[in-house]
This record gives structure tokens, C-alpha cells and sequence, in this order.
């Protein structure tokens, strides 16, 4: 039964590094014309009102893009697209609505790219349907992004970014995307594959890591950002992403946004940027 809605947690810090992450290795991507698959496994509603019940109820985007957004320092290569974004369009600036992983990946798509996006709930997938209505080379699927994976992949463009964003709902879930992401990398190795993780209970994501180092998967990279010290059983407190298959100029822009972030975001927390596994 899922009950996750990412409407009440739209904006936060964890999606300002997720996105801009997301942004930049998408940019990095079109910098060769062949077209492209963008994969949203858990895409969630597509954007977001923050004027809702939901995004009031939590607040939690004033921690998030709100003081990204007021941020007045040169902001990093990686960090630069992805505010340019927010900041070309007045509902986003306004802090009237916000793009999730979708929406990002609309604004960005090439004529010769084209988007496939998962999401389960009922709730978020209506929404996520409605807003897809019309949109050119966006198709929506209500069905398990995880399971779609080796449906999906290889495209035939020979070319994809999935993300794979998950709720961890359940504690097998931590596990749930290890596998998924070594099954997809088997089957498409020069994937460029994006894993989203939350620090809620430090040991599993050690647990991932410690999996990820012993399988087949080459090249994954590491980025992460802590809000607060880990405290476990206080809720999320940092927020990650495994990057497989990077682009050759994400770790030294990670190594430079970290510390940039973290004083925009006011952030206390662990940060890191490593690879978890070299090439
Ligand atoms: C963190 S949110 C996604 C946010 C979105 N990727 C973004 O960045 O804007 C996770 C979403 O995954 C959905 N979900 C949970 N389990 C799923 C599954 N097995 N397959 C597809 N979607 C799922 C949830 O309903 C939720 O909307």
C-alpha cells in the first residue's frame, strides 16, 4: 500500500540537489544530437502547487528551493542550469509552483528525445497523466518502475538517463533498487543510471554501498549532502544519489557545488563526493 506523496515534501533540500544533479548530467547528454530516453522509474506528479494544503502543510520547500532561490553568490556549474531553469520561469521564481523530475526533463527534451515516466500511486498518477496531456514524446504508465526497468531498456536510441527515485517505503526497498539497478546495468552497461537515496538509518546505505562494491557494476559514482548530522530515528537528515556511468565532469563539479550548497542551504551535515566504485 503506498502512502508516500511527494507533494508535501516538493522543493526541500534533498530535491535542490537531486534535481540539479538531474539537470546536469541531462545537459551534459545533449551536448551529442542523438537522441535519447529519459526514464523516470517513480516520477511522482510531474510539479507541484506550493501554495497546496499539502506543500503548506510541511513547509519543507522554504528550507529547499527557497534559499536556493535567494542565494546570491555565482552559483556552480553544477548547480547553474537547473537555478537558470527555476529562474526563467515566474511560477517557479514566485515559489508558486515547482518542477519535479518530470516537468525538468519536459523543459529540457529535444525533439529527438523522448520521455517514459512510472508512478503507482493513483493519486499522483492522475495528476502526473493530466499533466502529460498533450505533451509530445512524454508517455505516463501506471506500473512498477523497478519491474519496468528490462522492459525499457536497451532503447533503441542506445541512449538513456533513468532515474530511479524511490519512496523507501519499505526497508526492503533499500535492497529493491541495488538489484534493479545491477539487472538494468547488465542488460544496458552504458546506461547512465541516477539512484536516489535518504539518510534515515545510516546502515542501509552502507548496506547498498557495501552491495554495489561487490557487484558487477563499474563506474559508480557518489554524491551526498546532510542537512543535519545522522541521528537515526529522527527522520531523514541527508540525501544522496548514485551515479552510474557519470559524465566525466561530475566529480570535480560535485567536489565545487558541495561546499557552495551546503552554505546555501545553511546545511550541518556530512557531505561527500566519491566514487563508490572506479571505472
Ligand atoms: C520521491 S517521489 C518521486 C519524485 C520525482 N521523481 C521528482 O523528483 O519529482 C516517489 C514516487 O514514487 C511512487 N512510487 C512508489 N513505488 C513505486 C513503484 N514501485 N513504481 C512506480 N512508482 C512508485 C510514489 O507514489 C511517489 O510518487
Amino acid at each position: 500500500m503506498l502512502s508516500y506523496r511527494h507533494a508535501f515534501h516538493a522543493g526541500h533540500a534533498a530535491d535542490v540537489l537531486k534535481h540539479a544533479v538531474y539537470v546536469f548530467i541531462l545537459r551534459y547528454m545533449q551536448q551529442k544530437d542523438g537522441g535519447m530516453l529519459l526514464l523516470d522509474t517513480h516520477a511522482g506528479a510531474g510539479e507541484y502547487d506550493l501554495a497546496a494544503p499539502e506543500a503548506q502543510k510541511t513547509g519543507e520547500f522554504h528550507d529547499g528551493v527557497e534559499r536556493l532561490l535567494a542565494a546570491s553568490a555565482e552559483p556552480p556549474a553544477l548547480i547553474a542550469d537547473y537555478l537558470a531553469l527555476l529562474r526563467g520561469q515566474a511560477d517557479y521564481t514566485a515559489l508558486r509552483r515547482y518542477p519535479g523530475s518530470p516537468a525538468l526533463a519536459a523543459a529540457l527534451m529535444r525533439p529527438q528525445d523522448r520521455a517514459v515516466l512510472c508512478e503507482l500511486h493513483p493519486t499522483d498518477h492522475a495528476h502526473l497523466a493530466r499533466w502529460a496531456r498533450g505533451r509530445r514524446r512524454v508517455s505516463v504508465r501506471r506500473e512498477d518502475g523497478l519491474s519496468a526497468l528490462p522492459t525499457l531498456l536497451p532503447p533503441p536510441e542506445r541512449r538513456a538517463l533513468t532515474v530511479i527515485d524511490p519512496s523507501y517505503e519499505v526497508k526492503s526497498d533499500y535492497g529493491a533498487v541495488v538489484d534493479a539497478v545491477e539487472a538494468a546495468w547488465r542488460r544496458f552497461p552504458a546506461g547512465v543510471f541516477l539512484l536516489w537515496y535518504p539518510v534515515v538509518d545510516r546502515a542501509r546505505i552502507d548496506g547498498m554501498e557495501v552491495s554495489f562494491r561487490a557487484g558487477p557494476v563499474r563506474k559508480l559514482f557518489r554524491l551526498e549532502l546532510g542537512i543535519a548530522p545522522d541521528a537515526p530515528g529522527r527522520g531523514m537528515t541527508a540525501s544522496g544519489l548514485f551515479v552510474v556511468n557519470p559524465p566525466f565532469t561530475l566529480p570535480d563539479a560535485a567536489a565545487a557545488a558541495l561546499p557552495w550548497l551546503t552554505e546555501a542551504l545553511g546545511a550541518r551535515g556530512p557531505r561527500r563526493a566519491d566514487w563508490v566504485v572506479p571505472e
